[in-house]
């Protein structure tokens, strides 16, 4: 989470430095700003003009690009370069890195097509395109043209069609990033050697499993220093005795993660030799050759060495591999290592040692605590056994320590005693899910320099220590989540030099919120005992507040109004706490507010009118409170970013507004037991979001911009689904659902609603809607809860309900309905009692016989295509999800994507600690 800004900043950095290499002949703006008129060509300018026509600009990002008067110069348009001598459009840079992107979705920008007229731009030298949706179309052959391109990054644009070989005509390219498109499989890259000058190449998601010689092709690449082929389901390499290997002289990083290879064949690619499949023979030659060679990824592969006798093989393999070239780093992280650490003691060189996402069962060897000169242990995930003093003995020199879980099940046991002290003193301490024992442990207090610290979820069931806080002055990152401490914050009495995240959710805290938490830049408090009023929020300190999680604590009166300084909150969460009075005026101050959630609390009174200055809103919850009066209008003129509006359970009176309609990316409506009258807006169907099926990312994700660098989070919200309470966050993004039962709406269910073919839920129970079912209910596709109960509806079930196929929650009962329950339909499986208490219904599954007039058949097409689209309910059992077509891969890949950025961030985290540490 924390790691994902620090990432962006590397990313940032690192595309800064790019701009900084690319070409002495480019100027920045500064320098251009300097002299300014007439630099532009004309010709590129109406080149870049057609360009920006293939574009869809909703947001008005490129508004500096146009054919007005002070508009002239092209060259001073957002993420144009031009070049000072010539005037010649360099570089074209339109990535959301400085176009920016959508609060909870990617770039601003979107694509239609890349307009010919770009072959105009004959010196472009850059064109950065990155997360531009380009919707599937296709990249035109003229990319072939750009002759001079040295940089390339079309990576998450959503080009589709034939893998775009022509690429391989721009033979000055340097950097090429195709990563995750949604191309049809390359058949062969034959274009690939043609790029002789490629140092950076990125096909990631592209399918390759026909590529048998991708090996060779590589090596034709001379200068290639980083080569990505993530998920490419690669082909374990087949290599004629006379395959060279000419890059691996230049590679500097090969990063294979998600392919099936076998790390032999790999290795034996990686050398000169293809003669001898033996491990042992060849892994320190091959390593010995590629002198430049300092780090090789192999994630997710099968390295082999399951068995730890041949583990311990390779693992003398790195001693000579370290001794010849002086590495120190030791990193078999994402394998399948099995068995028990061999060992290690002969590295007495060895500086880091990282061995994530193993399964070691057996536990860590006592000797690791003889190698002194240690100074980052990461074992995070998957390991067992029990860790003691000795694995410390001799580590003075210890500065990162990560031994922790995924969870608890499934972790190490810390046994240490009471008044241990340890030889080192830590930056960085990630323990959770460790088991620690119940006690807090005594001998943190020895550590002076923390941080990080990570001590969730770790059984620690005790009191916080007095001496606790004093630890903390120079924290950035706390993650106590998960335990069952208690105390107070009375003895918080330091300053945070940093504005730390805090993460101290689900213990037993109690007590009042003392003010000095308000410095905090994130602060998560959920389900803890605290109490007392929340006027911590009034200290002016909290102006870098950008999360603040106090549900489910036992926080009361009313809320103070002085909220006019929390500029920087993004999400506010106070349900489940007992709160009272109206919602503060001053909430329209917080206009940077994207969640705001005040479930289950006792406010009263309406909806302050300043929360129209909230333009930013993504999700409302006011859900069980005491607030009246009817809907305001503005709602939907105003927060036009709403996704999901929960107001259920409350006052609200008076009739449906039409202005709802407008809010074209809602897919929760939550109106439910409210005293809300009138009948249903027709306008329904300008619910734009609704009308789509499909097409939504599986989470509704936030970016938390800090002094730290960028935090996520993800919305959730808490429901009833198909009869039962659920909270949903992995898979939020798929829920759409309208619930309006329990209010005393009249008239007819507006035929509009059958156009919401989106639509997974529609609950209308419990209001007096009367007239018939509309016939085109079966529109209705994606429908997999339909409640229609305790209605006056009339008239006949129509025969297209039984062709919802997902469809498995039912309620009609108490309605007027009448007729034949459509036979041999699926509509026969349900319980008799979602049909009961229509006295004028018969057919099965009543008891109730049809006289011969009323049966009603559905003879339609019962071939249904079921594997095409996944249920809701599929999402939800598979937890983070993994969903087919396009935006579900999509947004597998950004959390692969995720899982990338996290090891960025230890490496960064490694980089960094080594810096500090030869500073000294
Ligand atoms: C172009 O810009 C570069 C970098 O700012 C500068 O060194 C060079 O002198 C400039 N050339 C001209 C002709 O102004
Ligand atoms: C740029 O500005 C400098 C002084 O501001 C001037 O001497 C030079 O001629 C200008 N160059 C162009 C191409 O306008
Ligand atoms: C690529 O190069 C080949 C051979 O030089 C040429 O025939 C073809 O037209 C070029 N394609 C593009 C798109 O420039
Ligand atoms: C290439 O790999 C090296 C070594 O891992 C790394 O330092 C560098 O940042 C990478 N370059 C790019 C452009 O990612
Ligand atoms: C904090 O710890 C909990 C429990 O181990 C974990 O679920 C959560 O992801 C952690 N939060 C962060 C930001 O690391
Ligand atoms: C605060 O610290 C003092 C000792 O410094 C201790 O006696 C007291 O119990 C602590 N109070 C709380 C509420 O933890
Ligand atoms: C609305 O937000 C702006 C900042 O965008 C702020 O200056 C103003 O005071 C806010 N208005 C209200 C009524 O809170």
């Amino acid at each position: 989470m924390q790691g994902h800004g620090m990432c962006l900043k590397l990313l940032l950095a690192f595309a800064l430095l790019l701009l900084q290499c690319v070409d002495g002949g480019e100027v920045s703006r500064k320098h251009r700003d300097a002299n300014v008129t007439g630099r532009c060509i004309e010709k590129e300018r109406q080149a870049l003009l057609a360009f920006k026509r293939g574009l869809v600009d909703k947001f008005d990002v490129l508004s500096s690009w146009g054919s007005e008067a002070q508009k002239q110069d092209c060259c001073r348009w957002i993420g144009v370069s031009c070049s000072n001598q010539t005037g010649h459009v360099l570089q074209l840079d339109l990535s959301y890195k400085v176009v920016g992107a959508h609060s909870w979705n990617y770039s601003l920008l979107e694509g239609k097509m890349i307009s010919p007229k770009l072959i105009e731009l004959q010196y472009l030298h850059h064109l950065d395109l990155h997360e531009i949706n380009f919707n599937g179309s296709h990249i035109p052959d003229f990319i072939g043209s750009l002759s001079n391109l040295r940089y390339l990054d079309l990576s998450y644009t959503n080009f589709g069609g034939k893998f775009p070989s022509q690429v391989g005509n721009l033979t000055n390219l340097q950097h090429l990033d195709l990563r995750f498109n949604d191309f049809i499989n390359a058949e062969n890259l034959d274009w690939l050697p043609l790029l002789s000058s490629l140092r950076y190449l990125d096909l990631s998601g592209t399918n390759l499993n026909n590529v048998f010689d991708w090996p060779e092709a590589i090596n034709k690449l001379p200068e290639l220093t980083n080569l990505t082929l993530w998920e490419c389901d690669l082909p374990s390499p087949i290599l004629s005795p006379l395959s060279y290997i000419n890059s691996s002289k230049s590679l500097a990083s090969v990063d294979l993660l998600g392919n099936h290879l076998s790390t032999s064949s790999i290795f034996l690619w990686l050398s000169n030799y293809s003669t001898s499949l033996n491990l042992v023979g060849s892994v320190p030659d091959v390593l010995g050759n590629m002198s430049s060679l300092a780090h090789l990824k192999l994630l997710n592969n099968q390295l082999e060495g399951g068995d730890p006798h041949s583990f311990s093989r390779l693992c003398s393999l790195q001693i000579l591999d370290l001794a010849t070239n002086r590495l120190n780093v030791l990193d078999f992280s994402w394998n399948d290592l099995a068995g028990s650490l061999p060992d290690l003691t002969n590295l007495s060189s060895l500086e880091i040692l990282l061995l994530y996402n193993n399964q070691l069962s057996r536990g860590i060897p006592e000797s690791i605590g003889r190698m002194s000169k240690l100074k980052i242990i990461d074992f995070h995930m998957k390991f067992f056994g029990v860790i003691s003093e000795t694995h410390f003995s001799t580590l003075s020199k210890l500065q990162y320590l990560d031994l922790s879980s995924q969870n608890s099940s499934n972790s190490l046991v810390l046994d240490i005693h009471a008044d241990w002290i340890p030889p080192f003193q830590l930056y960085s301490i990630n323990l959770g899910s460790c088991k620690m024992g119940l006690h807090f442990p005594k001998w943190l207090q020895t550590q002076k320099q923390i941080k990080y610290l990570d001590i969730s979820d770790a059984g620690i069931s005790d009191i916080l220590p007095s001496w606790f806080w004093s630890l903390c002055r120079n924290v950035e990152f706390m993650n106590l989540t998960g335990n069952q401490i208690r105390g107070s914050f009375a003895n918080l009495t330091l300053e945070f030099s940093y504005s730390p995240e805090l993460h101290l959710s689900s213990n037993k805290l109690e007590g009042p919120i003392p003010s000095v938490l308000s410095t905090a830049s994130y602060l998560d408090l959920s389900h803890n005992k605290l109490s007392g009023s929340i006027s911590f929020l009034c200290s002016s300190a909290a102006i870098g507040l950008s999360f603040l999680d106090l549900s489910r604590n036992n926080v009361s009166r009313e809320v103070p109004d002085c909220l006019t300084h929390l500029e920087n909150l993004v999400m506010l969460d106070l349900s489940y706490n007992a709160l009272s009075g109206k919602i503060p005026t001053t909430i329209g101050s917080v206009f940077r507010i994207e969640t705001l959630k005040l479930r289950s609390n006792r406010f009263v009174g309406q909806l302050p009118l300043s929360l129209k200055n909230c333009t930013s809103l993504v999700l409302v919850d006011v859900g069980d409170n005491k607030l009246s009066r009817p809907i305001p209008k503005w709602l939907g003129v105003s927060l036009r970013n709403l996704v999901i509006l929960m107001l259920s359970s409350n006052h609200f009176n008076g009739s449906l507004p039409a202005q709802i309609c407008h809010l074209t990316d809602i897919q929760i409506l939550d109106f439910s037991m409210n005293n809300i009258s009138g009948s249903i807006p027709k306008c329904l169907n300008n619910l734009t979001t609704l009308v789509q099926k499909g097409k939504s990312s599986l989470e509704i994700t936030h970016f938390l911009e800090h002094s730290n660098g960028t935090t996520t989070y993800e919305d959730d919200a808490t429901f009833i689904w198909k009869g039962r309470m659920y909270s949903y966050k992995n898979t939020l993004g798929l829920v759409k659902r309208i619930d309006l039962s329990s209010n005393i709406l009249t008239g007819e269910i507006p035929s509009e609603i059958t156009h919401l073919v989106g639509l997974v839920s529609l609950n209308l129970s419990e209001n007096q809607l009367t007239g018939q079912i509309i016939p085109e209910i079966g529109n209705l596709q994606s429908l997999e809860a339909l409640d229609l109960s305790r209605n006056q509806i009339e008239g006949r079930i129509p025969t297209s309900l039984a062709r919802i196929d997902r469809l498995d929650f039912l309620d009609l009962s108490f309605n007027n309905l009448s007729g034949g329950i459509p036979i041999g339909t699926q509509l026969q499986s349900f319980d008799p009692s979602v049909y009961a208490g229509n006295p004028q219904l018969c057919g099965a599954p009543l008891k109730k016989m049809c006289a011969a007039q009323h049966v009603q058949t559905d003879l339609s097409n019962q071939e249904d295509d079921k594997d095409e689209i996944i249920t809701l309910g599929f999402y939800i059992s598979m937890g983070v999800g993994f969903a087919a077509g396009f935006w579900g891969r999509y947004a597998y890949f950004k959390f692969l994507n995720g899982l990338n950025d996290w090891l960025y961030v230890r490496v960064a985290l490694i980089k960094r600690q080594l810096k500090d540490m030869l500073n000294r």
